[in-house]
């Protein structure tokens, strides 16, 4: 048996300015997503022929960037995006950070990065987070959102895989997810936009993907819904997922049905913990092709009665209603389903450890 790499160290240089107590704690009051930073960072930097090197937990700073840095022109990014959740007792854990550490690396080398060790992406992980434990708040759904990214920082305008990479870890106090009792979002399933073709890049967390979409999540709030819901670019005609979320529904005989992992979608590590939950209750599941009139037609019937959106930020997020150029549905009653309210109760009691956690998802940090 071949031992787990160990991890490289990440000396800490503490902030001489950390933000003060009762600042912090206005600033976590009510935090818009992604707005509220904690007081530090992780940092490393990769060169060709030395490997990954100056690794740190220090001060969140700016970073010295030369205009002509490789990201900042061709796109050479990934990331991941994890939370750490307080629990009641005090302490705090993190949702399967080994499944974000190996989507990141399979993201890195479809976008011929190097990947960033699993065991150093969980040790900056775990060191960010017992430091700047303070910004994990302890509101009900609330979390510290924790952001590894790595990106090509080389200065140089050729368009080949950079000879310097830099990954950063942040973290940011978020809210709680919506209430479940809120009414399901509105959803603009487009024509005009898709995210992703075969042999592209869908199924890599790499910024692109998300540049690309946000002309669609436009004119999803042109047309007065919050989300947009893209379909496959080939025939213009299956599900893919929304702008940053997985797609599932439920069937009238509570079965469960979600696109398959077709190349071109994010492979959600919410989706395939939900997908496991479901199983595991006895739900047949089922990951398929989806085809968008099908859906309107089984909506329109009843035989499908609710639909839902999952990720990890907003967790799960009920969608009310459908519409597009050629139709206009609303799933169920509109309002957030019992499988999609108890899906979301089963997910967050094993993350915020109200519940047992049957399959080892989570990682004590604090
Ligand atoms: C495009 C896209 N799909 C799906 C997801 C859901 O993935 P996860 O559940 O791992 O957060 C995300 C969010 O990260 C995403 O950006």
């Amino acid at each position: 048996m071949t031992a787990a790499p160990s991890a490289t160290a990440f000396p800490i240089t503490r902030s001489a300015t950390p933000v003060p107590a009762a600042e912090r704690a206005a600033r976590m009051e009510n935090p818009i997503f992604g707005k509220v930073f904690s007081d530090h960072m992780g940092y490393a930097v990769w060169r060709e022929g030395e490997g990954w090197g100056e690794h740190q937990i220090a001060p969140v700073a700016n970073l010295p960037l030369h205009p002509g840095a490789a990201a900042l022109h061709y796109g050479q990014q990934v990331f991941e995006g994890l939370k750490a959740y307080r629990w009641a007792d005090g302490s705090v854990a993190l949702f399967r950070p080994d499944a974000n550490a190996a989507r990141m690396a399979r993201s890195a080398e479809r976008m011929a990065l190097p990947a960033f060790p699993e065991a150093d992406f969980l040790a900056a992980l775990d060191a960010l987070v017992a430091l700047d434990e303070p910004w994990v708040p302890s509101a009900p759904g609330t979390s510290l959102y924790l952001r590894p990214a790595l990106f090509g920082s080389e200065p140089s305008l050729l368009v080949v895989p950079p000879l310097e990479v830099t990954y950063t870890l942040t973290a940011c106090t978020v809210g709680a997810y919506l209430a479940p009792s809120k009414q399901g979002a509105s959803i603009w399933v487009t024509r005009d936009y898709h995210r992703a073709t075969e042999g592209g890049t869908g199924e890599a967390k790499t910024g692109g993907n998300y540049a690309g979409g946000m002309r669609a999540t436009q004119q999803a709030h042109e047309h007065g819904c919050s989300q947009v819901l893209f379909l496959d670019a080939k025939h213009g005609r299956f599900v893919e997922e929304f702008g940053a979320m997985n797609f599932m529904a439920v069937r009238r005989d509570g079965s469960i049905v979600t696109p398959r992992l077709s190349g071109t979608i994010l492979p959600g590590i919410t989706r395939d913990s939900l997908l496991t939950l479901f199983r595991d209750e006895g739900r047949e599941v089922e990951e398929k092709d989806i085809a968008i009139d099908e859906l309107i037609a089984d909506v329109r019937t009843g035989e499908i009665t609710e639909i839902f959106a999952c990720g990890t930020a907003a967790i799960i997020t009920a969608v009310g209603q459908l519409k597009s150029d050629d139709f206009d549905v609303t799933v169920g009653t509109g309002e957030p389903g019992p499988v999609t309210v108890a899906a979301l109760t089963r997910l967050t009691d094993i993350q915020y450890g109200r519940a047992e956690d049957p399959h080892g998802w989570i990682r004590k940090v604090v």
